[in-house]
């Protein structure tokens, strides 16, 4: 199994292109299921997890071509042959989920296992259910599977609901369903994340009748059918805050190609607060130390436009070298701090009491063999390990895989001595 091993390294110099984004692009390419026409992707990023996703969708009979190696994704689903999501697939990746809405929809029929737990939560499927129950499906849970139909096989209904917490999964999967219910559908209490939007976008070009998206309130009027189109999927915003907290670890100054600051508000006002200057350039932005310091913030994570728990495990990196203490605080899931034991064992000051960590800043941290949990928990031990004295080796690399693209080579690529080991 692959290792990366991570020297002290900085000042870094150079640019970071950021890539698509992995969470806009999972639920873009179950979209495919909506129509019998091709539906093409551009920017797509190139990830394990798309390709789990790529091969869910095979299973039920999509075609999906990877052009341009991988950065274009044409899918077809002119010949579904089964609406059957098997356990295998589902069980690698929780996304899977996302088949459910659109195959429901189309076909008047889902049986979608459920994905089971996960490293970071029991991630239960009770706000998908509901919400697509609110759009007339029949749903039970029979042998782990959510068997999910319409009546006689017909159309959904348009219908009402209100969300009882703002789950991204179960906003995409209603609005996908209700693109092709009949009459007029509602989300309140609907989550707000710019992959949301983006996967509106691309539904809007298919020609779905959709408003509201980025607020907590989308309305979606039914069509009979819908087309195909061509999408670029929008940019990364967890993979650009992770790299850009690469120079303020390290020292030095990093360009990140594509990056904005509008989709990463509240995490670049705190970057700010710890003393970060973030600069918008023509090609995306440029981020550096403005002092030594490193100053410790407050962080508690929420569902957007609030502090993204995807970047928390990053956050929390940067603050075990910070001048003093901080709070992190997680309000998303229930067991996301798999990092504070393993960013402990290279000299941080870390006590997690239930959602709360406690982070006392420390001058240096050291470098030692640790463990990659999941996929923002290992990332955050690679960006320790750049201000780590000596060499930090980070196992079970295939988390990184997950959301990740050319991680190694981009981080060379601005001097990080970091390399990939068999
Ligand atoms: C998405 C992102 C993930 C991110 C998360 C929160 C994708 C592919 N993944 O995951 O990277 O960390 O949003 O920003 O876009 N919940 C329930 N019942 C449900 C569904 C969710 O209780 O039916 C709970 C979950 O256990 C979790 C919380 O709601 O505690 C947030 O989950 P949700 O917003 O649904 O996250 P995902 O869509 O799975």
């Amino acid at each position: 199994m692959d290792s990366i091993i991570i020297e002290e390294s900085g000042p870094l110099y150079g640019k970071i292109p950021i890539a698509g984004a992995k969470n806009a692009c999972l639920a873009l390419m179950p979209a495919t299921l909506l129509s019998d026409e091709p539906l093409t992707l551009t920017n797509a990023p190139r990830l394990s997890d798309i390709g789990t996703m790529t091969v869910l969708l095979q299973s039920l009979g999509v075609e999906v071509e990877s052009l341009n190696d991988g950065l274009v994704l044409a899918l077809s689903s002119h010949a579904l042959k089964t609406t059957r999501a098997d356990y295998d697939i589902v069980r690698k990746m929780r996304a899977s989920n996302l088949v459910l809405g659109p195959l429901l929809a189309r076909t008047g029929e889902a049986i979608v296992s459920l994905p089971g737990g996960c490293a970071i939560g029991a991630r239960p499927m009770d706000l998908h259910v509901s919400a697509l129950q609110a759009l007339g499906a029949e749903i039970e849970l029979k042998d782990g599977y959510l068997h999910a139909r319409t009546l006689k096989k017909g159309r959904l209904s348009g219908g009402e609901h209100r969300l009882k917490f703002a789950s991204v999964g179960a906003t995409e999967n209603f609005i996908m369903a209700a693109c092709l219910a009949k009459g007029r559908s509602q989300l309140k209490n609907a989550a707000m994340e710019p992959e949301i939007v983006d996967l509106v976008r691309c539904l809007r070009s298919m020609g779905a009748n959709i408003s509201g998206e980025g607020s907590n309130t989308v309305t979606i009027r039914g069509v009979e059918k819908l087309h195909g189109a061509t999408h670029s999927v929008v940019m990364d915003r967890i993979e650009l805050g992770t790299y850009m907290l690469a120079p303020v670890i390290a020292g030095g100054e990093v360009e990140l190609l594509g990056g904005t600051v509008e989709l990463l508000e509240t995490f670049c006002e705190k970057l700010t607060e710890a003393g970060v200057e973030i600069s918008k350039t023509a090609n995306g932005l440029k981020v550096k130390r403005k002092l030594d310091t490193i100053y410790p913030v407050d962080v508690k994570t929420a569902v957007y436009p609030g502090f993204p728990t995807d970047l928390q495990a990053q956050m929390m990196a940067l603050m075990c070298i910070s001048n003093g203490v901080s709070r992190l605080e997680e309000t998303i899931f229930e067991n996301r701090f798999m990092h504070a034991p393993e960013l402990i064992r290279m000299g941080a000051q870390i006590d997690v009491q239930g959602g709360v960590a406690r982070v006392e800043g420390v001058s240096k941290l050291k470098g030692a063999q640790v463990m990659a949990t999941d996929l923002r928990a290992s990332v955050s031990l690679i960006l320790a390990g750049l201000a780590a004295r000596g060499q930090t080796k980070v196992g079970r690399v295939y988390h990184l895989d997950r959301g990740y693209e050319k991680l190694v080579e981009k981080l060379q690529n601005v001097g990080a001595k970091v390399e990939r080991v068999n």
